[in-house]
């Protein structure tokens, strides 16, 4: 269990159930106003956290530290698991002394001018979404046939269930989690506003990928187009000024998977592959961070890929960059991947046949059928003894095993400019790619016959010592680190973070780039 959780085994649940409570918490608390046991909401507040006493009724549609007035780090999230045992995470138990003591008036006034400087044109506001749009969707997480299903994927908050008992940072992660990663995440952030109208972005918790998997894989496949009309009603009908105070250009929402798979032209339908979410003229005006972008629409921004790295504490992320440092990297290049096996010309099949010819210098995991995605163990171990990692384009351009790479402080190799230094430019910075990264041009090495191990073996050890150095670098930005994490661990800036500043600067230009037009 993280530190600092709780969990409790009930009976009777019968939906997989991903809690985010974030609504009323103003409503129900004015400013001052400590948490009074005899206010009903509050009260249940208080009984659930400091006595666990939670039935699994109708009260737990909003039983949550949503009504915390006074700090938004401490908004939380409840997972259940069904079956027939039901896993329940909640966060630490509060007594109602210890709120008392935390939320003393004075120092909360303090804390409260405080931030109002910090947050100052980095104002959040969350909007508030029926469940159809984000918890109802993970109930569903069996009725897909991918991986059998991705339930398991879903807990500890989209981390996914830690690799072994004893692991502190080490999760089996599906990168689709992002949306619920990022969701999660936003709760802490310090800069949250339940006032729109004060807001400089509109986050849109709206669980999109995994929506689009009932197009994708299930009953929609026929209707590719209406991906999002649902979502764009809403947003036009409840509340409707939020959305037209600046036409949606303030809103941005996460769609944990490529670009591609929502970027179907409308009159395609049923599709070749994909939903036309991103083909909606109705959400032309707002940014979508993605796994992948396509080149040109400036809406898309690609967030690095999660992986399974996720320490919560800088003694952990400290101790694993250590000992990433200090791997015995006995193999010049490995290639953790599928792909490749039939004889068509392609950069795999290239990479392949020069592996099984090379074994001294080249290592290759086989990770077809998909026996690696949620086994970091498989991968990370060859990673760490290699000091180049070479990351061809497989289906699509990006992978996530270019960031699994970095964490194990292995130096990518790249074959395309899509592959990472067009897309994760907020994370990486495009001019540094020399610093960190090799570039071999795919067609080089399918029609030129350039050996990859040839290239790799004429960059000297000194500057192959300095990349690496810049990859640990880079490290704490391109992971996301555990939610709740320690203070000093939130003082460096993850994934997270730089993705909320990006988004906000991007919203920013964009407003300020509309106002330009009408003066
Ligand atoms: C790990 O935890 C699970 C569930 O708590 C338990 O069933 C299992 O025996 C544990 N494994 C080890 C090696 O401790
Ligand atoms: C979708 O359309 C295709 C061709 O029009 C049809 O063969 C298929 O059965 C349809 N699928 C569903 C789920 O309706
Ligand atoms: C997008 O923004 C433009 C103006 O910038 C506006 O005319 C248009 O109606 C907006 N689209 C939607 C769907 O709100
Ligand atoms: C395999 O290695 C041998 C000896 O180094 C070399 O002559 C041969 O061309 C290589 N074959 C391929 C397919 O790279």
């Amino acid at each position: 269990m993280p530190e600092g959780v709780s969990t409790k085994t009930i009976s009777k649940a019968t939906i997989s159930l991903y809690h985010l409570c974030i609504e009323n918490r103003q409503e129900h608390s004015p400013e001052g106003e400590i948490p009074d046991q005899n206010n009903s909401k509050n009260a249940h507040f208080v009984t659930y956290h400091a006595q666990m006493r939670i039935t699994p009724t109708d009260s737990l549609s909003c039983a949550s530290s949503s009504s915390f007035p006074l700090n938004s780090q401490n908004h939380d999230g409840l997972i259940f698991h069904h079956h027939h045992q039901t896993l329940l995470l909640l966060p630490i138990a509060y007594t109602p002394n210890s709120i008392r003591s935390i939320f003393s008036i004075s120092n909360r006034r303090r804390r409260r001018r405080r931030r109002g400087e910090e947050c100052d044109g980095r104002w959040i506001h969350i909007r508030k979404l029926p469940s159809r749009f984000n918890l109802d969707l993970l109930g569903r997480c069996s009725d897909y046939p991918i991986y059998k299903n991705f339930c398991p994927y879903i807990s500890n908050h989209g981390l996914g269930p830690k690799t072994h008992n004893r692991s502190h940072s080490w999760y089996r992660t599906d990168p689709h989690m992002l949306e619920l990663i990022f969701h999660r995440r936003i709760l802490e952030y310090p800069c949250l506003t339940a006032d729109p109208t004060r807001a400089d972005a509109i986050y849109l918790p709206y669980y999109a990928g995994i929506d689009s998997l009932r197009f994708l894989y299930g009953p929609d496949v026929n209707s590719s187009a209406e991906h999002g009309l649902d979502l764009h009603h809403f947003l036009r009908s409840d509340a409707p000024q939020i959305w037209s105070r600046n036409n949606g250009h303030d809103h941005f929402l996460v769609m944990a998977r490529a670009s591609w798979d929502f970027s179907q032209p409308l009159s395609w339908d049923p599709p070749v592959w994909g939903t036309s979410f991103l083909e909606l003229p109705e959400f032309y005006n707002v940014t979508a961070l993605t796994l992948e972008s396509r080149a040109w629409p400036w809406q898309e921004q690609a967030l690095p890929y999660p992986t399974s790295f996720h320490p919560a504490n800088l003694a952990r992320l400290q101790s694993w960059l250590e000992r990433a440092r200090r791997a015995r990297r006995t193999k010049l290049m490995m290639f953790a991947g599928g792909g490749g096996v039939s004889s068509s010309p392609n950069i795999r099949h290239s990479i392949r046949t020069e592996c099984a010819n090379a074994t001294g210098v080249c290592e290759v995991v086989d990770c077809s059928k998909g026996v690696c995605e949620h086994d970091p163990i498989r991968y990370m171990r060859p990673m760490l003894r290699a000091s180049f990692c070479l990351q061809p384009p497989g289906d699509t351009p990006t992978r996530r095993a270019t960031f699994d790479g970095i964490v194990a402080g292995c130096i990518p190799v790249f074959f395309e400019e899509m592959s990472a230094k067009s897309q994760f430019g907020w994370h990486m910075a495009e001019d540094e790619y020399k610093e960190f990264s090799v570039f071999i041009a795919k067609e080089e090495v399918v029609m030129k016959g350039v050996r990859i191990s040839e290239v790799l073996m004429g960059i000297p050890a000194a500057e192959v010592r300095r990349m690496r150095e810049r990859v640990l670098d880079l490290v704490p930005r391109v992971t996301y680190r555990r939610h709740d994490s320690s203070v000093g661990m939130r003082s460096t800036k993850d994934a997270f973070d730089v993705a909320v500043e990006g988004t906000i600067r991007r919203i920013k230009e964009r407003l300020d780039g509309h106002l330009q037009q009408l003066i």
